[in-house]
């Protein structure tokens, strides 16, 4: 039998430390689902009152939504982004926008009037893996055009950022259409956010013409050592 080279057991042992580095991520999502209050210890976020607009804010599951906010948040990321959607290629389905943003794994933020409890604004997002790291991935933020331009939506995603930190994920993540001026400078200059590594910008810098978007992240901390959960033996290896 042949001897094997050393590039093969590089292979193996790359392969090794990717699934690994899935399972510890793997873990850090199925906990964070778990969380049933997730802005419990957050509760400074729980209002908003500042520049004429007073809103309560919560976080609850997809799941838990009333059919009433659901027609409510549906019809406004429909107005919102319909347009966009259509004029970057990507297309617009009622159908399959309705199953992203309802989506059993995902969860939603939601800002109401003080007044009269109408929503007013929200964040729908997933605990997720991305490119093999345990992230909290924004899929909406959403405002009603009534309430812009008035703190609310830096303050939802300063929420976003900590419940994300609270569960212990490594990064936050958003895509963002290159055309929605407003939304790039809001996530890269106001928010601090980066062109992540998988961005067609960084990934695919040659055919910025072919993508419609970017992909933006902010880190929250390092990612896990994936070595924590490789056997004794293949981890002294490595070393
Ligand atoms: C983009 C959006 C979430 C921003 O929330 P917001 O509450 O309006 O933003 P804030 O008041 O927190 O703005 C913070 C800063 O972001 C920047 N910004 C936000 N909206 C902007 C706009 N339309 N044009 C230029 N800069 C803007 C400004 O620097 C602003 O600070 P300033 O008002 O003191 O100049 C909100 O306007 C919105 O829901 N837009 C429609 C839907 C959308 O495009 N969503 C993003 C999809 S990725």
């Amino acid at each position: 039998m042949p001897k094997k080279s050393g590039k093969g057991k590089e292979k193996k042992m790359k392969r090794k430390e990717e699934a690994a580095k899935v399972a510890v991520a793997m873990a850090a999502v199925t906990k964070a689902n778990q969380i049933e209050k997730p802005m419990e210890s957050l509760v400074a976020f729980s209002s908003f009152n500042r520049n004429g607009v007073n809103v309560s804010v919560e976080c609850l599951r997809s799941t838990a939504m009333s059919a009433e906010d659901k027609d409510w948040a549906y019809t406004l990321t429909r107005d919102n982004m319909k347009d966009t959607y259509v004029s970057c290629g990507w297309g617009w389905n009622d159908h399959d926008k309705r199953d992203e943003i309802f989506d059993e794994r995902a969860w939603f933020i939601i800002a109401r009037s003080a007044e009269d409890n109408a929503p007013l604004g929200l964040v729908n997002f997933r605990f997720d893996i991305d490119e093999q790291v345990e992230v909290l991935y924004v899929y909406e933020i959403q405002l009603e055009r009534s309430v812009r331009r008035k703190g609310l939506g830096r303050f939802m995603m300063q929420l976003t950022q900590l419940i994300a930190a609270k569960a212990s994920m490594a990064k936050v993540v958003a895509t963002v259409f290159k055309e929605n001026m407003a939304s790039m400078k809001f996530f890269l200059q106001v928010l601090k956010f980066d062109y992540d590594d998988t961005s067609p910008c960084v990934c695919d810098p040659g055919n910025g013409e072919d993508y419609a978007h970017e992909i933006v992240s902010k880190r929250l901390r390092p990612v896990q050592a994936a070595v924590a959960v490789v056997p004794a033996a293949s981890a002294a290896a490595v070393a």
